[in-house]
Parts: structure tokens; sequence; C-alpha cells
């Protein structure tokens, strides 16, 4: 798809698809919306050059140094357009029953209502974009299409470097008389005739909503990734995890690594955080231990299905990181700089160096002396506020990770291993505890808990259940996904599904330092587990689960003392005992659609707690 096919006849206004209903959607998308004109996405390199000049001269993008980061863009968004927002965010089935109680729900005819009055003339004096995507690959035996209308250059270069957008992708979709995923997008700011538009046009009134009865996507007022990217959250989680509920498959919030031991063999990983919670650093880890080796897949969406042989394979549907820019740094994530490093990225609302490249807080130790922050005013490290966004993000195609796995283009996928689950606590979880088996550790997703991060609006820090780090991804009830997880292994065989562990890099001590160094030591968890699978090392039962003797993790060339491993690990009576009644709450939410093993699960664990 990086062929540059500009040889063709550019795909203009003129076009008409020969996919009838398509053809239908976008004559009555535009009708609706009034834009000036169409555009369809072929993805060559032209259109590239085409979408990014005119984002420069919009004011939209900055284009950064060629010899620092080639063809690469630096971009502002509006500074109240920075996050996902879950408050605005909907599930609009049929039933108000089946959004469950994590999700926002309206009528779909109330809502459609509301929008489509929001849609009317939203587009005018601008482009209306028509972007035909497919989530995972093209030649997967399930090719799950999408089209995108937007009215934002931005949201086509991200997508354009997020999924796998353009011509081919139309040509299998008109060809096969394909179903697709229609994800209509507008930001909601249209141009009077002769009105100056702004670097960032967007809405103070901001709707995302997904309709899963009708596989449809309807997003207005942010340009933000998150929002408006909707491929990705939209699409690829939400509707995905219900197509994957009625399909007997999962849409998750997962990492895929592949981990070669020194022996050289090789385990596929995946991982569940929230929103910047470590996913991306995970992903692309460099093992601090000598002879292991980790290579990347995915670091934010795994799709999930059961293979021939009854194990669990992954596939990652996306083309592109997307990944919290603050503490990405040579010391941290490597791998993400080499990527970033080979350009063809765009940076947003982190700060712009004097010499035309990027800086973020956690890039190097010291600050550059003056920057231009997010917000475009002047910075020096004497500012009182930060220069980036603490959700600002970069934008890079997957194929210049330098650790990429082969398999990544396996439109099967890889096998999976073993599933982590983990969040952000600076109490109570320890380092690593082992599910017993495959409830239980569905019984440690659904009452996975986190503090909240600025990946999404609203108050920072705050503990809060993230069940499966899909809190704001389910796209259906939530008590029914759990029951989708518990019957994912009662219909197919338990014993060839991966194994469950629970961790945590964020446990503090009194002085809230961080009890465990994290980023590339975490390899030594997860050695750890293949010592689990491999049944090398012995772990000790606990009431939450099986929880390694300190001996049992490598420390060797490790700066931390045993008490302070001790204590990552310890597994406090108390501070358990204070979590039951908050997953006793949490459970009583979902009253019948519980399933009622997690009660059970519970009750287990009160009673070995009290035992
Ligand atoms: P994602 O949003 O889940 O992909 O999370 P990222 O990998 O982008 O990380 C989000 C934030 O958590 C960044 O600021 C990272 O520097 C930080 N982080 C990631 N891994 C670790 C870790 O092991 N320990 C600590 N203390 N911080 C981490
Ligand atoms: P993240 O992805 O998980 O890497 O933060 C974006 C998001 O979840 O909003
Ligand atoms: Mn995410
Ligand atoms: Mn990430």
């Amino acid at each position: 798809m990086a062929a540059d096919i500009s040889t063709h006849d550019p795909i203009t206004s003129s076009y008409r698809s020969s996919h009838t209903e398509l053809q239908a959607w976008v004559d009555e998308v535009a009708a609706l919306t009034e834009p000036d004109r169409i555009q369809w996405i072929e993805g060559t390199d032209t259109e590239w050059v085409q979408l990014t000049d005119e984002l420069v001269e919009a004011g939209t993008f900055v284009r950064l140094d060629e010899t620092k980061k080639p063809n690469s863009f630096w971009c502002a968004s509006d500074p109240t357009d920075v996050a996902r927002v879950e408050d605005r965010t909907f599930i609009c089935s049929v039933d108000e029953a089946d959004a469950g109680p994590t999700n926002n729900w309206m009528a779909p005819s109330e809502m459609k209502r509301i929008m489509l009055d929001l849609y009317a003339g939203s587009m005018r004096g601008r482009t209306m974009y028509v972007i035909p995507f497919v989530m995972g690959h093209l030649d997967s035996a399930h090719p799950m299409f999408g089209v995108e209308i937007t009215d934002s250059a931005y949201v086509v270069a991200s997508m354009r470097v997020m999924a796998r957008v353009g011509r081919e992708v139309l040509t299998r979709i008109e060809e096969t008389g394909a179903a697709y995923v229609p994800a209509l997008h507008s930001v909601g700011a249209p141009l009077e005739p002769g009105q100056a538009d702004v670097a960032w046009p967007c809405s103070d009134t901001k709707y995302i909503v997904q309709f899963p009865e009708e596989r449809m996507i309807w997003s207005y007022g942010s340009g933000y990734g998150g929002n408006a990217l909707l491929g990705k959250k939209c699409y690829s989680l939400r509707i995905a995890s219900a197509m994957g509920r009625d399909e007997g498959w999962m849409a998750e919030h997962m990492l895929i690594l592949k981990l070669t031991s020194p022996a050289g063999d090789v385990k596929y990983i995946a991982a569940a955080f929230p929103s910047a919670c470590g996913k991306t650093n995970l992903a692309m880890v460099e093992p601090t231990i000598p002879g292991w080796k980790v290579e990347t897949l995915g670091d934010d969406i795994a799709w999930l299905r059961v293979g021939a042989d009854g194990r669990l394979y992954a596939v990652n549907p996306e083309f592109g990181l997307f990944g919290v820019a603050p503490g990405t740094g040579w010391d941290t994530n490597a791998n993400a700089m080499r990527t970033i490093a080979q350009g063809n990225s765009v940076f947003t609302n982190v700060a712009l160096t004097d010499d035309g490249d990027i800086w973020w807080e956690g890039m190097t130790d010291e600050a550059p002396a003056h920057l231009t922050d997010w917000k475009g005013r002047d910075w020096t490290p004497d500012s009182e506020e930060l220069s980036s966004h603490p959700n600002s993000r970069f934008c890079t195609p997957i194929r210049q990770c330098p650790i990429l796995a082969d398999e990544y283009d396996d439109p099967n996928g890889v096998p999976i291993d073993a599933i982590l689950f983990g969040g952000r606590r600076r109490t109570t979880i320890p380092l690593v505890t082992e599910a017993r088996d495959w409830t239980h550790g569905t019984f440690m997703g659904a009452t996975l808990s986190s503090e909240t991060t600025a990946a999404a609006t609203g108050a920072v820090g705050v503990v809060r259940r993230d069940p499966m780090a899909m809190l704001p991804f389910i796209g259906y009830d939530a008590g029914d996904y759990f029951s989708h997880w518990i019957s994912m292994a009662k219909n197919n065989d338990e014993t060839k599904f991966p194994k469950i562990f629970y961790v945590n890099w964020f446990r503090r001590d009194d002085e809230g330092g961080f009890l465990w160094p994290g980023f590339g030591e975490n390899s030594r968890i997860l050695k750890y587990v293949v010592d689990r699978l491999e049944g090398n090392v012995e772990a000790n039962e606990t009431a939450i689960g099986l929880v390694p003797s300190p001996d049992a993790i490598d420390t060797e060339g490790l700066d931390i003392t045993a008490d302070q491993l001790a204590e990552a690990l310890r597994v406090d009576a108390a501070e358990w005992k204070a979590e039951i009644p908050q997953i006793n709450e949490w459970f009583e939410k979902f009253g019948d659609t519980l399933p009622t093993v997690l009660w059970t699960e519970l009750d287990g664990l009160k009673s070995r707690l009290e035992g």
C-alpha cells in the first residue's frame, strides 16, 4: 500500500463509486453537510504532499527541519481539544440496557435528530474527504473495512499513518461488494464565505457516538485522535467489541509483543493497561537482561480469535503508533525515539525547538534553553507550565519501528501465550500476580483499577475500576462483556488459552517513589512470566492469586534492595480488605448481567482474606 499509484487518475469530486450503497452514503452526507468539494483518499505520496502542504498553508502544521525529522510536522490543537471526551461518548444501542451501566446512552432516533441538526451545513467552506480504510490486513480471512468521511485534513493525514487506507482498499470494497463501517466525522466549524479559518477548527459541542447494531459511527466537534480517527477507538474497540460478542471473538485494548529467550524459545504476550499506563513502552521495551529479545506487534489494540488449533491468535488492526509523548526518551523508550527519528510523523501538542525539532518533558534530562510551548508561547526551563501537554502525542508509522516483528504483517496473527492486565496503583496491587485459571483471570480483569490519566478529559489521579482497561471502550453492557470473556474459554479448550497475570509497575514507597524501576527492567517480569509458563519457578498461593517469592525474580544487575522488592510484591491483607466493599459496589452496578462466577470469585477472595 506504500506504493505510489499517482499514475492513476486522481479520484476527485467527480468520482462515482461502483459500490452503490457507498456512493449513496457519500451523496447523502454531502447533501447534508454541504462541503465545497469532495476528495476521495488514494493513499499516494503525491496526495500526502498535497495534504501536508495545505495543512502548513493553513497554519495547522509547522514543517520540522528536514535533517532532524524528515517529512514531519508539529501541530498544536485548540487548548480545549486535547484528549478523549468520555462524558461526550455514547453507545446508542436500541435498548438502553444494552449499553450497560458504564456507558452514556441515548436512543438512536433522539441522537440522530440532534446530530443531523449539527451536521446540517457543518462542512460549508471545507473539503469533504472520503477515506476508505481497512483495520487489520487487507488479505485477512475477515477484512474489516471502514470508510471515514471527514472535513479535517489533519484527520486524513493521521489516518494515513494509523490505518491502511486508499485506492487498493476502495477497489477491494467495490470488487467484493463488501460491507464496511460508515464513520462520519466533522469538526463542526463551517466557514461562511470570506470567513478566515483557524489553525485547529473544532466545536464546543462534542459527540462521539457509536450505533452498535448498525455498526456505524458519528463523531462531531473534536479533531483529537481518539475522538476523530474513527478507525481506532470507535471502530477497533467499541464497534469491534460488539461484533466480537456476536461472532465469538474479542476486541481488546492490548499491546502485542514477541519475546524470545536466550535459548531461542518464542512467546507472544498481550497486555491490557489503561490509556497512558505503559502499553507503548512495554510493546517496544529493550530488555535489560542479557540474551532476551522483544519485538513489537502492536501497542494499543488487539483482535483475538480462536485458531484452528484452539489457541487464541492476536492481530494488531492498526498501521501506526499514536503514543504519549511526555516521558518518551532514549533512557525509557529508545525504540520509540528511533521510530520517530525516521520522520513521516505528526507531533501534536508537544513543544517546538528553535531549530525546527520537537521536545517534550522526559525526552532529555536537560530542557532546551528556549522552546515554543504547545500553546505557541515562549518557554524556558523557568516557565511555570509544562512545555508539552501531558497527553501530547506522536503519530508515526509502525513500520519504522526498528524492532517490528515480521509476524506483524501476518493476517492470521500470532498465538498468545500470556495476557497481562495492569493498572496504575500506588498501593495494594503487587508487582505481579498470576491467576489460578481463566475465570480467576477474568475476575482480575473485571476488577482492574487504575488512577485516571491525561488521556481523557477530567480529573487525573483518581482511582476507578477500568475493567480489562476497556472502561471507555466496551461497546455494550460490561456485564455481558464479562460473560463473553467467560464464554470464550467455556466454548473452547481453556487448556490452550493464555495464562493471565496482573502487573503493577506503579506501586509507591512511603516517600512516594516508585518501588519498581519499570521500563526496560519490566523485562524481568516478562522473564518470570515465561518461567511460570514453562514451570521453571514456583509461586506462592496467596489470597489474591499466585505471587512470586522475591528470589523468583531475576534481579542480577538490578539496583533494588531486597526490602524494596519484597514491598513491591507484598500482599497487604488490610489494603485488600479495603478493596472488597469497592469491588462489591462495582459488581452491584451490573445486576443480572454480571456472571455468577465472578460473585463466586469475590466470595472466595473475601473468605481467603479473612481466613
Ligand atoms: P500507553 O498510553 O498505555 O501506551 O502508555 P505509555 O507507554 O505511552 O506510557 C504512558 C506514561 O507512563 C508515560 O509517561 C511513560 O513514561 C510512563 N510509563 C510507562 N511505563 C512505565 C513504567 O514501567 N514505570 C513507570 N514509572 N512509568 C512508566
Ligand atoms: P493510549 O491510546 O492507550 O496509548 O493512551 C490512546 C487512548 O487510549 O486514548
Ligand atoms: Mn489506548
Ligand atoms: Mn500507547
